[in-house]
This record gives C-alpha cells, structure tokens and sequence, in this order.
C-alpha cells in the first residue's frame, strides 16, 4: 500500500505487507516525519492510498459503507478539534442520542472526570471556538471521552505528547490506555515508555515500517527501536530531561 502527499517527491507511505493482530495494542513510534500521522489518517479514510489496499477483518476498507465505518473506527487525532456547544455535547459528537448518564460514564471511563469537574460548569462549560479556551490535555481527554461514547472496534490514537504539560499528561496517557483496553488500538507513541506499555512496537522510517514485535523483541533486536531507545536515553541525571524527551 502507497500513500503520497500532493507534490511529494517519494511516496509518505510505502507498505509492501503489514498484518496488525486484532484485540492488541500496537504502538506506531518513529522519527517526525515518519509517516505516523499519516497512517493513521489512511487507516481512518480521510485518504485513499494510491495504490494497493488496507483490510480490516479482510475486507477492503474502502468497500465498507463510510458510515458504518466511520462508527467502528474511533479517532483521536494529533490536535482534537472541538467545536462550540459545551462539553457534553462535545463528548456526544459521535452519538447525538447518548443520555447524560452515558456521556458521564464515558468521560469516567478515559479518567476525564476530574479535569472535567475542575472547569466552571463542569460538563456544561461552554467551549469557545477550536475548544481555544481549554488545555490542549483537556481537548485530548474529551477527544477521547468522546471516542469511548461510541465504543468502537478499532482505536487510533496519535498521542500528541509534546502540548501536554508533564503534570497533566500522565492524566491523557491513563485515558488512552483505558480507552483501548480490550479493543484493536494504534497509537501513535512519541514517547518511548508509551510504547512500551503496548502489546506490540511498529517502527516507521521515511513511510515504510522497519520492525514489528514486542517491546522486548524488538529491544533484544538491538535494531532501529532499540537504537531509539538508546538516543532517548538521558544525558543527564535530571528526570526533566527525561520527561521531555523519552
Ligand atoms: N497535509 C500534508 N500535505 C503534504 N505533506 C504532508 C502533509 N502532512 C504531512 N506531510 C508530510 O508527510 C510526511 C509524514 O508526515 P506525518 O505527519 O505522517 O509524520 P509523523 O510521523 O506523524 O510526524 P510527527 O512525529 O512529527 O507527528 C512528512 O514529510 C510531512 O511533512
Ligand atoms: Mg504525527
């Protein structure tokens, strides 16, 4: 499967065969620029791949209805987009009929409860345009509270670590995990530690995927994860430094 962006010189995307076991968490690491976003937008259909396919349980995924895809395919993108309504009504994107009862118990069930009840009104706070007037984390766990509403089969993640305050992220982290318990989920790791929580690593390398395994497997390997592991060792004893490249 090829995937290249309008006046690209090389292809974004460049995988000759890839199989991602269903019910397990893959974590997608990789330099920026990788190719990692991109995936995940090709696994979502916001494009079509150029060439070659994408299955999901062996069918084509462009032959499902886009609807009926749209509800098995839940989304938290790099930048979550909100819209202006308040949070509940955020959070019920995906299922406009959901009870508060529902919309409550999915915010409880990605950890996004307390961030929640800390903002004036709580689930009524009225979000202004873009969701510019809260945390980029806030905007991460109701993207994801939103995700958890619809209960879909297959989780994409991007984690978009690098606009979290290290205080909050580990709140986002949490919500991810719980979201994709039990489910099929991509996330997009840019931290290390993340994807070592994953049941299985994809490594991506200018678009194509270099290794595939677990954690363990691939460190063991001594090949490209490892040698990520290794350059995002910290230098220095300063657990800052850790936090923000790791
Ligand atoms: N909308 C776009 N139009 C053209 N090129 C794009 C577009 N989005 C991404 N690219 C390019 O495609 C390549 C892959 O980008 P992508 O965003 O998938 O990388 P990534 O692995 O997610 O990186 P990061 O870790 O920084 O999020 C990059 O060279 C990028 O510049
Ligand atoms: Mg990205």
């Amino acid at each position: 499967m090829t995937f290249r962006y309008e006046g690209a010189a090389e292809d974004t995307i460049d995988i000759a065969d890839l199989t991602l076991e269903a019910g397990l968490s893959v974590a997608v690491v990789g330099a920026t620029g990788a190719g990692k976003s991109t995936l995940v937008k090709l696994l979502a259909r916001f494009y079509r791949p150029a060439s070659g396919t994408i299955r999901l349980d062996g069918v084509d995924i462009g032959h499902y209805d886009l609807a009926g895809y749209r509800q098995r395919i839940g989304i938290v993108p790099q930048e979550a987009h909100l819209f202006e309504g308040d949070i509940a009504e955020n959070i019920r994107y995906g299922r406009p009929d959901a009870s508060d009862a529902e919309v409550t118990a999915a915010a409880r069930a990605v950890g996004a409860t307390a961030a929640i009840a800390r903002l004036p009104g709580g689930f009524r706070h009225a979000v202004r345009q873009a969701g510019g007037n809260l945390s980029a984390s806030e905007r991460q766990l109701v993207a994801l509270a939103r995700v958890a509403l619809v209960e879909p089969d297959v989780l994409l993640l991007d984690e978009a670590t690098a606009m979290l305050d290290s205080g909050t992220e580990a709140a986002v982290l949490d919500g991810m995990f719980r979201a994709a318990r039990d489910k099929t989920a991509l996330l997009v790791a840019h931290r290390l530690t993340t994807a070592a929580r994953c049941d299985r690593v994809l490594v991506m390398d200018a678009g194509k995927p270099v290794e595939y395994g677990t954690h363990d497997e691939l460190l063991a390997r001594q090949g490209a994860y490892a040698r990520l592991w290794e350059s995002a060792r910290p230098q220095a004893p300063s657990r800052q430094e850790v936090g923000s490249g790791v």
